[in-house]
């Protein structure tokens, strides 16, 4: 029987990082200092650095970074805000978290991304901002989403949970909006070893805001100025994103080989849509997608074979039980609802060998020969 080929796998990461992450965690705990200290500052500035950006805030995860992100901006209650009705549920539950309504938007069918010429038509006088979620590992149509907010004075908070790295135009994503938001959950392109997430800014009392809100809305201990959270990123995992950091381009780099390892021998295999990257931008691979009438089935298949695979994600977020009170029936959002039954998310992560990607390949081919 042949080798199981895991969906994700930490070990090539932990085994070229396994000196220096002991090193990053043993400092942290010799310094005695746990919370909100050298290592979180240490990082903040790194990753604003990276993204030649002013501020970085490190908080527990993306779900709060969004959730303070949008409580930064005053987003509230009677608020609307766009969100894509194909992104992880994390986007439209940081909406509902500060008391305003998700208004979902459908993606160009080809990038999976919010598609610019939809946005126009879901703006009401009660919407307020616009959240872009570059999925996969690509960055939306930013000049496109950036002009429409400018234009109906909305608000912009990218969801870059997917993308570290991706660029639109050149820019880095998680730098366009007024304020943007991160996660560093472990297997994220950038990921902690636990919960972790980021907000990036240029806005000075945006950043003093959600700096603020994420540590019991006090800048002086003891002293509140806002009811806030506790919401901070601990100093170990800091350190420990202070030393992923420096691999993230490398990183990229594997993602974006093996991704074109698959775009290259997928390509005219039975029905499979390999996934489209827009020109102006570039695709950091968080995960590679691919789309045929026969998922269900080649899943199984793979699976028989020892190849792990995902669906991101099988119902979207319109057609969860948790957003039942929206009445959104099946039908609502076509593309995403379709995109559900049809997506299959093979295995591409750092470590990823050149023989596993072919047996992927070779394994697929099989699957459509004998269906
Ligand atoms: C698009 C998107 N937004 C937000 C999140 C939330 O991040 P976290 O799991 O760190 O709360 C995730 C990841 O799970 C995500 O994929």
């Amino acid at each position: 029987m042949s080798e199981q080929i895991p969906f994700f796998s930490f070990a090539y990461q932990n085994q070229i990082l396994r000196e220096q992450l002991i090193e990053a965690m043993t400092q942290v705990l010799d310094s005695n200092w746990y919370i909100m200290g050298n290592a979180l500052e240490q990082f903040e500035y790194e990753y604003a650095q990276f993204h030649e950006i002013d501020y970085c805030l490190g908080v527990a995860n993306g779900l709060d970074a969004l959730i303070l992100s949008l409580k930064a901006l005053g987003i509230q209650a009677n608020d609307e805000v766009l969100v894509p009705s194909n992104t992880y549920i994390a986007t439209w539950l940081a909406i509902s978290e500060v008391g305003a309504k998700p208004i979902g938007v459908e993606p160009c069918e080809k990038t999976f991304n919010l598609d610019p010429q939809k946005i126009q038509a879901a703006i009401t006088p009660r919407t307020k901002a616009i959240i872009p979620v570059h999925l996969y590992g690509q960055s939306c149509e930013m000049d496109q989403i950036i002009g429409i907010a400018q234009k109906n004075n909305l608000f912009v908070v990218e969801d870059n949970a997917q993308a570290h790295g991706s660029r639109c135009n050149g820019q880095m994503t998680g730098t366009f909006g007024h304020i943007n938001a991160t996660s560093f959950y472990p297997a994220k392109n950038l990921g902690a070893l636990g919960d972790g997430g980021g907000i990036t800014t240029r806005d000075k009392e945006l950043y003093q805001k959600a700096r603020v809100l994420r540590n019991y809305g006090s800048e002086k201990k003891y002293y509140n100025e806002v009811k806030g959270h506790n919401s901070r990123l601990d100093e170990i995992q800091a350190a420990i994103l202070s030393v992923k950091l420096k691999y993230l381009n490398e990183f990229t780099q594997l993602r974006q080989h093996i991704a074109a390892t698959y775009t290259s021998s997928l390509q005219g295999i039975g029905d499979i849509i390999i996934p489209y990257t827009h020109p102006k931008v570039t695709h950091v691979y968080h995960q590679y997608i691919i789309r045929t009438d026969h998922r269900d089935e080649l899943q199984h298949y793979l699976n028989t074979k020892q190849i792990g695979t995902l669906i991101h994600y099988p119902v979207p977020p319109h057609l969860q039980k948790a957003y039942s009170e929206l009445n959104l029936t099946e039908g609502t959002f076509p593309i995403a609802e379709n995109m559900a039954k049809k997506m299959l998310s093979l295995p591409i992560y750092p470590g990823l060998s050149e023989a596993d990607t072919a047996r992927i390949v070779s394994t697929i081919s099989d699957f459509y020969a004998n269906l």
